[in-house]
């Protein structure tokens, strides 16, 4: 008996849930430092580079297997490759799913925590208590590790309502709030005294600014930030109807994504310049040095103060959700097609497992000694494998098996709508996801692996 597969019930919900995966605490915590670091507006544009000539053409190839598969990752791999083998890309992506689960509850959970921080006016001081509150906070063994396992258990509640009534009625929700407190945050930034600099820094590029690290780090944050090299695209495009067209909605998802991330950095920027901060402080950006700028931007008016930082963290809060519920679905469909269990019972399971990792992962930071592999700490060993490691070669390989290996009519099939649209763009597209993607990827590969 063919049982029926779940699918998402309207367009919008479709898009909301795949923006939802893609928009994350890649947009909000890693994009700003990462341009703050590389020179603001020129790396900006790199980055946009990047998502329109390489991110769209590899999430449309992992919208290709993933509609063609209708199945979970492992699987769809197996169905387009047709062979077993390629089942290892499947799984390799749950693998790094839950690696990532791991590190991202623990950020998701300090998101949760400066919420709670934000509301009850524990973020002011000098900076030095402020990065003595980040510090002491994320080293006690206790607190981020609960936090990790209540932000686990909400992803758990989504899940097992299912692909309409969980994932695409809480992106419907979540999204649309997620776009309105960002703009409150932006417009409170943006009227700031000497506000014009920041923006400034973001929009107006210093082209000399431009160099290796810059396109690599621009690259690596592009995949990072689409949700792309593990599956996780494709798991949520087995369940997009056949009228989806998919080079479309890559455009649109990848879109909203880049608008999402250059919102953030004009919350931050405009912020850091108007109080004289520099914003090239890495990822303690968003967690110490935001907090003073918030403070010392908002000191003549407490309400705009509250409200702006609270809205900021819940805004990150409900971005990280998102994305980790579309990591959760990932390995939950994996765990339940594959071992033949319930969808209840598959992500209990995920859950369980997530709940441990992540507890060891904030554990890993509080005590390095204790769960250290590799002489890193578990947090930055997870971190470190996916990013640099897992997700390039998942979407390397992606790219082998839709632009060689797989039946070309079987993809043309897919990426055309059975001849019905986009027909002008199959060989370019082919051409990107065949050649030049493979190429610059192995490029950032080798170096990320032997150069740094
Ligand atoms: N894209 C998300 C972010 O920007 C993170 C994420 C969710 C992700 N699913 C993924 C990253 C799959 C890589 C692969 O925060």
């Amino acid at each position: 008996m063919k049982e029926e597969r779940a699918n998402f019930g309207s367009k919008i919900g479709m898009i909301l849930a795949t923006a939802g995966s893609a928009v994350g605490l890649g947009n909000i915590w890693r994009f700003p430092y990462m341009a703050g670091e590389h020179g603001g507006a020129a790396f900006i544009l790199v980055y946009a580079a990047c998502i329109a000539l390489l991110g769209i053409p590899c999430m449309v190839a992992e919208f290709v297997v993933g509609r063609h598969g209708a199945a979970n990752a492992s699987r769809a791999y197996a169905r387009i490759g047709g062979h077993k083998a390629w089942k290892a890309v499947g799984v390799m992506g749950v693998v790094t799913g839950f690696a990532i689960i791991s590190y991202y509850t623990v950020v998701s959970g300090w998101c949760l925590q400066y919420v709670w921080a934000a509301a009850a006016g524990q973020l002011e001081g000098s900076p030095e208590a402020i990065s003595a509150y980040f510090e002491s906070f994320s080293k006690d063994p206790v607190r981020p590790a609960m936090w990790a396992v209540a932000f686990m258990l909400g992803t758990h509640f989504v899940i097992i309502h299912g692909v309409r009534g969980g994932i695409e009625r809480a992106s419907k929700l979540m999204m649309p709030a997620l776009f309105a407190l960002l703009l409150v945050v932006v417009a409170a930034a943006c009227t700031l005294p000497g506000a014009g600099k920041g923006v400034e820094f973001l929009l107006k590029p210093d082209f000399s600014k431009i160099d290796g690290s810059v396109l690599l780090g621009a690259l690596g944050q592009a995949f990072y930030s689409l949700s792309i090299g593990m599956g996780c695209i494709c798991t949520y495009a087995s369940y997009y109807s056949r009228q989806t067209d998919l080079v479309r909605s890559a455009v649109q998802i990848s879109f909203l994504d880049t608008l999402v991330a250059i919102l953030a950095g004009l919350v931050i920027f405009p912020a850091a310049f108007s109080v004289g901060i520099s914003p090239d402080s890495g990822p303690s950006l968003t967690f110490i040095t935001l907090p003073n700028v918030f403070q010392q931007a908002f000191s003549g008016s407490p309400a705009v103060w509250l409200i702006a930082s609270v809205s900021f963290y819940v805004l990150l809060s409900l971005a990280a959700f998102t994305s980790l519920i579309s990591l959760h679905e990932v390995c939950t469909a994996f765990i339940s097609e594959e071992l033949h269990m319930s969808r209840r019972k598959g992500a209990a399971v995920v859950t369980a497992a997530g709940c441990l990792l992540g507890v060891l992962c904030a554990l890993s930071v509080a005590e390095p000694e204790w769960v250290a592999v590799a002489g890193m700490p578990l947090f930055d060993f997870f971190d470190f494998t996916t990013g640099q490691i897992l997700l390039p070669l998942g979407g390397l390989l992606t790219c082998i098996v839709v632009g060689w290996w797989a039946p070309k009519a079987v993809v043309r099939d897919q990426f055309t709508n059975w001849g019905t649209v986009n027909r002008a763009l199959y060989r370019s597209w082919i051409f990107l996801v065949g050649v030049v993607c493979p190429v610059l990827i192995s490029a950032i590969f080798v170096n990320q692996l032997f150069m740094s």
